[in-house]
């Protein structure tokens, strides 16, 4: 399973990368986690302790792995570099154990001016995404920032879907019609949609009405959850503090139907 998660700033992205993440893992699952957005929060989420995600050094701000992979020195932007770094090796020398059979990749901003990027950092970190090859007994969750302009073309092939979480409310909603856009122009295809911080049936109906009409299947509804607030103001993983909560639960319970909606899409094709 290759999935990314996308979403409106603040909606939630981070909570479902690194709880489904979690999740996986306690299946025996290896999992990569990658995470792709500028101001990386994965660490978190996935369980990692402070002090020792700190010392993390993103994978782009690595001057000496992207200038020994791509051949080129990271500030020079353009021209030639090789397309395909070697990146097979990466997750096992600069990720970082986390709880559950989770290895946590910090990826570091690649985006230049809004317009993708031609850098060789940017290239290092799309021949990641292209590149991996995930076997059955693994996994590979990519918590994004708010947009998905750092992809590119050709990530598609790395990617079995993207996930895009909406909260209730109309530019969160938006968000989900830009994102399915820029997926189309590179070829992603396989959108889901996960609802976040749902309060009632009102907002149960709207989010639902709006990707029913956007054609975008819902795998599941997380409620607004206080102990997922709670989470964050200790600075600990959700899924530790509160296992039980009806957040976490749903994000559970969401696996079952991501799996089913795959293995649809795979014998389809
Ligand atoms: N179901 C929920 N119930 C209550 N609070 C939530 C819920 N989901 C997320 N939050 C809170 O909303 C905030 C944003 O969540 P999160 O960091 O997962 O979103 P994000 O989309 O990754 O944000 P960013 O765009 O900043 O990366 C956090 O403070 C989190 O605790
Ligand atoms: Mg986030």
């Amino acid at each position: 399973m290759k999935v990314a998660v996308a979403g409106k700033g603040g909606v939630g992205k981070t909570l479902v990368a690194g709880t489904l993440a979690r999740f996986l893992g306690q299946e025996k699952i290896q999992v990569l986690a990658v995470d792709a957005d500028p101001t990386p929060t994965l660490a978190t989420t996935l369980g990692i302790p402070p002090e020792v995600a700190e010392k993390i050094v993103p994978l782009t701000e690595n001057d000496e792995l992207v200038e020994e992979r791509t051949g080129m020195d990271k500030k020079t932007y353009g021209g030639m570099f090789k397309l395909n770094p070697r990146v097979s090796d990466l997750a096992e020398k600069y990720g970082v154990p986390g709880p559950d059979n989770t290895t946590l990749l910090i990826a570091g901003t690649v985006t230049i001016g809004g317009a993708g990027c031609m850098c060789p950092a940017g290239a290092l970190l799309k021949a990641l995404i292209r590149h991996l090859i995930v076997g059955g007994d693994e996994a590979f969750v990519m918590d994004l920032e708010a947009g998905i302009e750092n992809l590119g073309r050709g990530t598609s092939r790395g990617m079995d879907a993207l996930i895009i979480v909406v909260e209730p409310g109309q530019t969160s909603i938006n968000t989900v019609r830009r994102i399915k856009k820029l997926a189309h122009d590179i070829g992603v295809d396989t959108l889901f949609a996960v609802g976040n911080k749902v309060m009632d049936e009102n907002d149960q109906e709207a989010i639902e009405r709006s990707l029913k009409e956007m054609d975008v299947p819902l795998l599941t509804t997380i409620p607004f959850d206080k102990a997922i607030r709670h989470a964050n103001l200790k600075g600990q993983a959700p899924i530790d503090f509160a296992p039980n909560s009806p957040a976490i639960q749903s994000i559970k319970d969401m696996i079952p139907e991501l799996r089913r909606r795959l293995n649809t899409k795979a014998s389809q094709s």
